[in-house]
């Protein structure tokens, strides 16, 4: 029987169990895959934790690349022996192998190695579509400042080179000098240590007091606030994560004096609900890393065994750039 990653309640990393599963047969619309590599996504946390609740026991895990095994009735883009990866709702890629719905699976180019795609599908798709489509009324012209939190970590180094490769000016925010320093070599224009700097202040300086047109934060709680005083004019607050806890209930009657502001609240999932779009958005991700435009950094691996400690360093800030986990 294949292992897998489960919780059975709600709580802290040693919540993670490793188990047997059974695998059935995959019926229509659906595949079989055999993992070779997972993602570890922030997003992990949140539901391993509770604050996503799934129904339990509940497998983790939303990204992942292997082999396809079979597929169920109806499914014609698959064939068994196709390499192949996801970003996916429901979760359960923390497992050796696995059924799953195959319209969020797309084939793998050969130029793609399983790791590089396990580490970028999930948060190469969520740079995708905040560059490409979270945009402002005013629109992102070349040239265009954007502030974007985080910008040292999984979706933070991807989103700073396909911002570079767009011609923005991307402002990045991290917990130390170091990750600065990561964030201005993959392509951000500037970098804040916002552990030790005013981000607000320094926004304002490098934008000759105007603000940016958009700000990228999913580090919720402790950023939310500060991030609208970024903004200029009309300016889109696009809120899409919450590593430091969930942003408290807001007044939208704060918006207006602020500058008119826009406020979303964006999940990769809307974008990638239907199978073509998630082809076209792949098809977008793959190019830019054959092209090298984005390269994807793996500094961590795990065996998916050792999952727990991998969750413990995502969460202590100690991971930079994207983590796999190996079955
Ligand atoms: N809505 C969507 O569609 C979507 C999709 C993918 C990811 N996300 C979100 O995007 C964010 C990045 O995801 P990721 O998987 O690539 O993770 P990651 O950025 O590699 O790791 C999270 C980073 O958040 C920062 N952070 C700030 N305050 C923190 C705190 N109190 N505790 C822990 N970390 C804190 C840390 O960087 P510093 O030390 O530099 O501050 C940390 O390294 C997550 O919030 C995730 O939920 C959202």
């Amino acid at each position: 029987m294949p292992r897998a990653i489960q919780v059975t309640a709600f709580g802290g990393p040693e919540n993670l169990q490793l188990v047997d599963i059974p695998v059935g047969d995959p019926g229509p619309g659906e595949i079989l895959i055999r993992h070779q590599a997972c993602g570890l996504n922030y997003i992990d946390v949140y539901q391993r934790t509770g604050l996503y609740p799934g129904a339990l026991p509940l497998t983790l895990g939303m990204e992942g690349a292997g082999v396809v095994e079979a597929v169920g009735e109806g499914v014609k883009h698959l064939s068994a022996g196709d390499r192949a990866a996801y970003a996916s709702n429901p979760p359960g890629s923390y497992s050796e192998a696995r059924v799953m719905p195959a319209k969020c699976v797309v084939r793998l180019p050969d130029a793609i190695d399983f790791d590089t795609a396990a580490a970028m599908m999930l948060k190469g798709l969520t740079a995708q579509y905040l560059l490409k489509k979270c945009r402002p009324v005013e629109g992102l012209e070349p040239g265009d400042f954007v502030l974007f939190h985080a910008a040292a970590g999984g979706v933070g180094l991807i989103a700073c080179q396909w911002a570079k490769a767009l011609g923005l000016r991307l402002i990045g925010t991290a917990g130390s000098a170091a990750k600065c320093e990561l964030a201005l070599a993959h392509g951000a224009t500037h970098a804040i240590d916002y552990s030790r700097e005013d981000f607000v202040g320094r926004v304002k300086d490098i934008t000759g007091g105007k603000g940016v047109k958009v700000v990228y934060d999913s580090v919720g709680k402790d950023t939310f606030e500060k991030s609208l005083d970024c903004l200029r004019p009309f300016g889109l607050m696009a809120s899409f994560g919450n590593a430091s806890g969930p942003v408290p209930p807001f007044a939208p009657g704060a918006l207006g004096p602020k500058g008119s502001l826009y406020l979303t609240r964006q999940t990769l999932f809307t974008h990638i609900a239907t199978r073509e779009a998630t082809q076209a958005m792949a098809d977008e991700l793959f190019a830019v890393v054959e092209s090298g435009a984005v390269k994807i950094r793996i500094d961590q691996r795990y065996a998916l065994a050792d999952v727990a400690q991998a969750h413990r360093d995502l969460e202590a800030r100690k991971t930079t750039g994207s983590t796999v986990l190996i079955p």
